[in-house]
């Protein structure tokens, strides 16, 4: 999925390695609705007969078709990777569905959705188990590193609880509460809402940028990031479009109503985002949101 589609860069843009190592030929999404035309994708997998079809985004709001692109896999004789980074934990949860029936790998990072440590996990089937070992180590792995395998179990452990799968349910919920209140106020957000955790505004109908609209959320407490869409037509380091999440809103403890402040203050920031009057209230309220829901601290105390 290209970069300004949804895709991450490690599915092949050129800047990143894996565009300099393999070759790869993007798919895209509709660009009036910006969901994923599945048609498409098998044209594509016609066309170039990958040996691997890679499916996965860091910036899509909506549910892949994991039994489609198996079927194209199937078809044009590809493996098909699910790299699930950004909702292995609504997988874990069970608030999503689940690629690993579909894939022939699915990988993921530990420290999104799944709240683990900085790392990632791959998942294969047995045919390929010893060759994936192989490529980690001795390929390109030194050392163990046992501190971030201690803390991948403890988090295997907490995925495994019924809390968990709250957490990633209220995750879902919560960021289709925040994306209602952002329509409600009039923001457009791409595909027109969320099914996951996350969603995209699209900040051209204000004539605002994503770095300049980022930096100075981040001044007021409010973390979004600078992120492209499709047909967005801004640049990759400056895109037209900002991506929000709920996870951490939500590990606070922060439910539907929060998300809809929280929409409240995002929509107030964008419609008077030169006026320094406007950031000082957003800022004043954002704070007082958090410190009305704490960092949780479940983890044992080492004193
Ligand atoms: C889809 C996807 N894959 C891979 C990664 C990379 O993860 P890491 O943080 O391990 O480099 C990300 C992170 O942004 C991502 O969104």
């Amino acid at each position: 999925m290209a970069l300004d589609q949804g895709g991450h860069l490690s599915h092949g843009s050129p800047v990143s390695f894996s565009g300099k190592i393999y070759h790869f030929e993007p798919y895209f999404v509709d660009e009036t609705t910006g969901v994923l035309d599945m048609d498409s994708v098998r044209e594509r997998a016609l066309e170039f007969r990958p040996k691997m079809i890679v499916a996965g985004y860091s910036s899509y709001p909506r549910i892949l078709d994991f039994a489609a692109f198996a079927e194209i896999a199937r078809e044009v004789e590809a493996l098909l990777l699910v790299d699930m980074a950004h909702f292995a934990g609504l997988v874990a949860g069970g608030a999503h569905p689940s690629p690993v029936p579909h894939a022939d790998f699915v990988s993921f990072t530990a420290h999104k959705t799944m709240r683990g440590p900085w790392g990632g996990v791959i998942l294969c089937r047995a045919e390929h188990a010893d060759q994936i070992d192989k490529a980690a180590c001795p390929n390109i792995q030194g050392g163990p590193q046992m501190h971030a395998i201690a803390a991948k179990a403890v988090m295997f452990q907490q995925c495994a609880q019924p809390a968990f799968r709250e957490y990633a349910h209220a995750v879902v919920t919560n960021a289709k509460a925040m994306a209602a209140g952002l329509m409600r106020r009039g923001l457009e957000l791409t595909t027109g809402g969320t099914d996951n955790h996350l969603m995209v505004i699209d900040l051209r109908p204000m004539g605002l940028r994503g770095r300049a609209v980022q930096a100075a959320f981040d001044e007021v407490g409010v973390t979004v990031n600078a992120n492209a869409f499709p047909g967005h037509g801004g640049t990759p380091y400056n895109p037209n479009g900002i991506r929000l999440g709920s996870p951490s809103v939500t590990s606070r403890g922060m439910g539907e109503p929060e998300m809809d402040e929280i929409a409240g203050l995002v929509a107030r920031m964008l419609g008077g985002f030169d006026d320094p009057a406007v950031r000082a209230e957003v800022s004043e309220s954002s704070r007082a949101l958090c410190r009305r829901f704490p960092l949780p601290y479940r983890g044992v105390s080492t004193g």
